[in-house]
């Protein structure tokens, strides 16, 4: 039988429970939903919990998923572990079928033993099982209805408490658990490891394939257990695990899923050695990546963000080991797509996202990963040099400042060379920096500051510039006379121009100075009463209360905020025009560089769509109409329809403000006509929760930089393509098709060439004693090339022994296949392990495949001939 593929094992999985009546259930997001006390999903259970507990009651009592889980970051983390391990992955899919109060135990064994054992053809002498020590039931159950003999049956007991043992599942510290029973594969003896229970049980020979958890109990916040409404039965076993079982390979990245994408990633990254660890690590993580990005999560800080960031960045940093010193991700998300689709279609719908944000992601860190590495370099020989083991905190703390290098990545190359880091050190930087941090926010604690003067004279609508006089100065959150140069302090002025963060306009900034001294304005705020603040920098000189300076407000930068957040107030009408009066702001924040505007809507804007949102903004800027703005009562500019911020409060004077078609009630600097905002352009649409939208916009010089940098960009393209810039598109078609039609005769003589060799192949055969065998070498095959032409060659012959061996970097690989018509003579894994022994490594299989290794290359042409003539004996 040719073995099956993950997509296959995950199908059969899902048909037979469908088979048995079981409704097949979608895997829930990775995200949970309402589930704050999970990072991500980590088990099939998970969004059936409230089903568990009795607290809502579903629509089926049985049911079966293939459920995509993430387990790095909280309290399930095997992030470090990935790379070093055969079985350790950060995104895995868990294959579950679950009962609510319908079967309990016996189904529940009978089902997995009857898919293990019967439809997935494995020997039952390969398999043992273990149950909690105290229940008898499960016990019975295997002995007496499955008859496995009681010494396979190993029961497990407590660790430091009741409860708290292997065989006792817990979804938590709270919630739906109870005893479990647990399936074990055996590798086979020539792999280190111990059974279950035993002292080297965390050895890779007897590996546990699938968990049926009985649910019966609720553990309440106090520990104790209370008994569920109804005994239910939830069961988790990883695709990756059962595949390597299917495709008789040991570690997880030898199944097919792996295989394809190392492969995919040793050709991005030109490499050549398919075992390089790095390979294993992007192929797990670039699963991560897409399934998360996918789910929404987006590379952040902090929390669901920040794990896949470190995910991200520890991919990029084995790509950048690799060679890479650009992005590289997105050939291998495209052919995980690909790969994947059949399961889960919506990567490949959603590839476009997925691909933009892991680009951008790789830009910027390749941006500072090459400065890091090399501090980094720097430091591990100095460690090296001054004979420690152990890195400073103070640099880790530095990379992951400044140059973006999460703690666990450092880490990560650190143990490369046998370093650890001093994690006091760093947390202690890190919770200096977090106090500095405070303490400059504390200039814009502006509540904490209290200053009892008269309100600032507000000049921001008119005025860019102003003579005024120092009214106040706060220094260290204290009122000072006066101030020296290389100061941070604050500055109140009599008059000023400068605008106060508000409504989502950031503050102003310029300087404020003299003859004697100059203030750098980084941020202005104002303080409850009306003061406004201005926070910065006494460069040179000094200043005291009352010092006439002039205020200076850097007029450039305004300007572009006026451009954006004019345009905000077009956005924001035209939104409505187009999608209907449901749209609302729920939040904006206008700087120099754009405009980001939230707002109600249940579904991401078309295409065609923000093209006429697009259109009435610039229209409106064509026609150039004066702006004009208007302070009148509030029961006035209500009337007059002006928008309003529902659940917003007003003052009872508003400032009604007329932007070509919006009138709108605001407190921002605004443009004078329509005109000045030059152009508008939308850059982004996203969806920020569920029914709130973002828009991300912008104006004048900025967008004018954008265009002249796609122009470059274009005009680089069409030279490269030896084209002109309007014949890019046809061009890059004319290209693709190309490469398609070349892919092709590529395919087509890849085949004749396998079909020559096969034949070749087949002129080997020979027949011994009525049987016929082929027995020979062919270089430089991968193992499943080698076990599809065993399956091909068995096709040919009819009735035969096939052995084919490789050399493949320095390995011996051995595939053996025996036709089912003479099983009952020949056994394919006991060929594999005579084989084994000649070659000096370890073989075994199922009596039609097996598979055998080995270094010995020198004794492999003796052995494929010595092994025909141990065939019979
Ligand atoms: N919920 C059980 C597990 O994760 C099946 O192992």
């Amino acid at each position: 039988m040719k073995s099956l593929t993950s997509n296959q094992i995950r199908e059969i999985f899902l048909n037979f429970f469908r088979e048995k009546g079981h409704t097949v259930v979608s895997s829930s997001s990775l995200v949970p939903s309402d589930d704050p006390t999970l990072l991500f999903a980590n088990a099939g259970m998970n969004q059936f919990k409230d089903f568990f507990l009795g607290y809502k009651k579903p629509k089926y009592t049985t049911a079966t998923t293939s459920q995509k889980c993430v387990r790095a970051g909280g309290k399930h983390n095997d992030l470090e572990n990935v790379g070093y391990t055969a079985r350790h992955h950060t995104f895995f899919e868990m294959l579950g079928n679950f009962s609510f109060g319908d079967y309990f135990k016996l189904d529940a064994i009978q089902y997995a033993w009857e898919l293990l054992t019967e439809r997935f053809q494995i020997p039952a002498e390969k398999l043992l099982v273990t149950v909690y020590h105290e229940d008898t039931e499960a016990y019975d159950i295997w002995k007496n209805v499955i008859k496995i003999p009681a010494e396979k049956i190993i029961k497990i007991a407590d660790k430091s408490e009741k409860y708290i043992s292997d065989n006792f599942w817990m979804m938590g510290d709270t919630g739906p658990c109870g005893p479990c029973s647990e399936i074990f594969y055996d590798h086979g003896a020539d792999i280190p490891g111990g059974p279950p229970g035993s002292e080297d049980e965390d050895g890779d020979r007897f590996i546990e394939i699938w968990n049926l958890v009985f649910m019966q109990f609720n553990r309440n916040e106090n520990g104790e257990m209370e008994a569920l409404p109804k005994p239910s039965v939830d069961t988790g076993m990883g695709l990756e695990r059962i595949s390597a079982v299917l495709q008789s390979v040991h570690s997880n990245y030898e199944i097919d899923l792996f295989q394809n994408l190392i492969h995919d990633a040793a050709q991005a990254l030109k490499c050549k050695d398919l075992s390089h660890s790095s390979l294993k690590v992007i192929a797990d993580h670039i699963r991560s990546i897409a399934f998360l990005i996918n789910d929404g999560v987006q590379p952040s800080n902090d929390g669901r963000g920040y794990v896949l960031r470190r995910i991200l960045r520890r991919a990029i940093r084995h790509g950048y080991k690799l060679g890479a010193t650009e992005s590289f991700l997105m050939p291998i998300l495209n052919s995980l797509a690909k790969n994947m689709q059949e399961a889960y279609p919506e990567l490949l719908t959603n590839i476009k996202k997925i691909e933009k944000t892991t680009l951008q992601e790789e830009d910027k860190f390749f941006e500072t990963i090459a400065n890091g590495m090399s501090i980094l370099e720097q430091e591990i020989n100095l460690t090296k040099k001054n004979k420690s083991t152990m890195l400073s905190g103070s640099v880790a703390f530095k990379l992951h400042d400044t140059y973006g290098f999460p703690i666990d990545l450092t880490a990560d190359i650190c143990r490369e060379h046998n370093i650890t880091i001093d994690q006091a050190g760093f947390d202690q930087d890190m919770a200096e920096q977090k106090n500095k941090a405070k303490n400059a926010s504390q200039f814009k604690a502006k509540d904490s500051i209290v200053i009892d003067i008269d309100p600032t004279k507000f000049l921001a609508y008119t005025h860019n510039e102003e003579f005024s006089t120092i009214e106040s100065i706060i220094l260290n959150n204290e009122p000072a006379v006066e101030v020296s140069a290389n100061s941070t302090c604050n500055l109140v002025v009599k008059e000023s121009p400068f605008y106060a963060e508000s409504g989502g306009q950031v503050g102003d900034t310029g300087r404020i100075f003299n003859d004697q001294a100059e203030f750098v304005v980084h941020d202005t705020q104002k303080l409850p009463n009306g003061v406004i603040l201005h926070i910065g920098e006494l460069v040179r000189g000094q200043l005291k209360i009352k010092d006439p300076v002039l205020c200076q407000v850097d007029h450039i930068r305004r300007d572009s905020i006026k451009r954006n957040h004019s345009a905000t107030h077009l956005l924001h009408k035209a939104l409505k025009t187009i999608l209907g009066d449901h749209v609302e702001q729920k939040g904006s924040l206008v700087n120099e560089f754009r405009t980001r505007f939230d707002f109600s809507h249940s579904s991401a804007l078309s295409e065609t769509e923000i093209q006429q949102v697009e259109q009435i903004v610039n229209n409106e800027i064509l026609q150039n109409n004066p702006t004009s703005a208007e302070v009148m009562a509030l029961d006035k500019a209500k009337k007059s329809g002006a928008m309003m911020l529902f659940g917003e409060k007003y003052d009872d004077e508003v400032r009604v403000l007329t932007i070509g078609n919006s009138k709108e009630l605001c407190g921002g600097t605004h443009v004078n006509a329509t005109g000045d905002i030059g152009l508008f352009k939308i850059l982004n649409e996203s969806g920020i929760s569920s029914g709130v939208r973002r828009i991300e916009a912008t104006t004048g010089v900025s967008l004018i930089q954008i265009i002249d940098k796609q122009n470059q960009l274009l005009n680089a393209t069409a030279k490269e393509l030896k084209t002109t810039k309007d014949d890019v598109a046809e061009k890059i078609k004319q290209v693709i098709d190309q490469v398609k039609t070349q892919e092709k005769t590529i395919a087509q003589l890849k085949q004749k060439i396998t079909n020559a060799s096969k034949n070749d192949l087949l002129d080997q055969i020979e027949v011994i004693d009525g049987t016929k065998v082929l027995s020979t070498n062919i270089d430089n095959m991968e193992i499943p090339q080698l076990r599809a032409l065993i399956d091909d060659l068995k096709n040919n012959i009819g009735s035969g022994i096939i052995i084919l061996a490789t050399i493949n970097q320095g390995k011996i690989n051995i595939a053996v296949g025996v036709t089912k018509d003479i099983t009952n003579q020949f056994h394919a894994g006991k060929i594999a392990g005579q084989l084994a022994n000649m070659v000096g490594g370890n073989g075994g299989g199922k009596p039609d495949m097996a598979m055998a290794g080995g270094q010995n290359i020198n004794d492999l042409p003796e052995a494929l001939i010595k092994i025909k003539k141990l065939l019979n004996s």
